[in-house]
């Protein structure tokens, strides 16, 4: 086995079998899950924002799942493919060429090609690459980011705001939050990072997992899947999981860890995970709108006094929080401890 060249390297070996450091404990693998097929995440019209039943819409599916589906969102078909096609390029790159992402070898940390997750803190492997990219401006996205895929991403990356503004306007109106200044819209929206997720087809799909459960850690985070399927979101009963079938043009929305916090938990951040593939290679894109590093989180004081609620979560730095999370394995919603 060659090493250095991820997951993507070891399935196109065919090897027949998994290597060991993929097996996951019993109680992770797929066997174990109970999947409610009856039931399914809510899929919103978000043609209009204003329309008050989108906003209720909206806001409930973020206060009951934590997960939803949009469409009609206004960022074209054409984005999104090119978004695709451009993750797929990278990941058909020569090996030489990837290396130049790996983590010793990049230019900078904003831009790192991995496997796993994070491979020195994990007891067993995922089978999953991804190219994580940190955006702090166009100017050095261009400088910094794989010329096969940075006009695509930036591209995205600019559309994207005709989701992310209103989405952030409409979770803020359900938290009787009708202004929004600056300062909240730092510390809820103020930085980004989008990684390019490549899942190869698995020998052994039924030992390992594409992804462990965890919660993000964003404010929330649009997804972008192609049509494989694969993952999977615990149900409001805390127990089952069900399954998020993709949808041509749709992007998922997840809530993530920082607005559970800062709207005092009316918000979730719900587990969720991948299953791999035996037959088809996958892949995704998570765009995760996150709180700046500099920023210190908590409950927002306008939803604690509205609420007459005490907090449930401290304060505390973003970027400690993050830093709580990249030092294990996933572990479903554990970083929360932290806060
Ligand atoms: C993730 O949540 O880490 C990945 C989601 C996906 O690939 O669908
Ligand atoms: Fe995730």
């Amino acid at each position: 086995i060659k090493a250095g060249h991820g997951v993507k390297g070891l399935s196109e070996t065919e090897l027949g079998d998994l290597p060991q450091q993929y097996i996951q404990p019993q109680s992770e693998r797929p066997s174990c899950m109970k999947i409610m097929d009856e039931s399914s995440i809510p899929i919103i019209d978000v043609s209009n924002w204003d329309d008050p039943m989108v906003v209720k819409s909206v806001c409930d599916a973020a206060h009951k799942w934590g997960f939803f589906q949009i469409i009609n969102h206004g960022i074209p078909l054409e984005v999104l493919e090119n978004v695709k096609l451009a993750t797929l390029a990278f990941f058909s790159l020569p090996p030489e060429e990837k290396r130049n992402y790996f983590k010793h070898t990049s230019p900078s940390n904003h831009v790192r090609l991995s496997t796993s997750f994070i491979p020195e803190a994990e007891n067993a492997l995922e089978w999953k690459d991804y190219l994580s990219l940190f955006y702090v401006s166009d100017v050095e996205a261009l400088t910094l980011w794989p010329a096969v895929c940075r006009d695509q991403l930036l591209d995205y990356m600019r559309m994207s705001q005709v989701v992310i503004k209103p989405l952030t306007e409409v979770l803020m109106k359900g938290l009787n939050i009708n202004e929004i200044n600056e300062k909240e819209w730092s510390a809820m929206t103020g930085s980004k990072r989008i990684n390019l997720n490549y899942y190869p087809k698995c020998p052994k799909p039924e030992l390992t997992v594409g992804v462990g459960r965890h919660s993000d850690v964003s404010t929330f985070t649009l997804l972008l899947q192609d049509d494989i399927g694969g993952l999977y979101v615990r149900a409001p009963d805390g127990e089952n999981w069900i399954h998020v079938p993709p949808i041509p043009g749709a992007l998922v929305v997840n809530i993530g860890d920082a607005l559970q916090i800062m709207s005092n938990g009316k918000y979730k951040s719900i587990e969720h995970r991948v299953i791999a593939n035996k037959i088809n290679d996958r892949i995704s894109i998570p765009l995760f709108v996150n709180p700046k590093p500099s920023e210190v989180i908590g409950p927002l004081e306008e939803v604690l006094k509205e609420s007459g609620e005490k907090p449930k979560y401290k304060t505390v730095l973003y970027s400690d929080y993050t830093l709580h999370f990249y030092r294990k394995n996933h572990d479903g919603k554990g970083t929360l401890e932290f806060a």
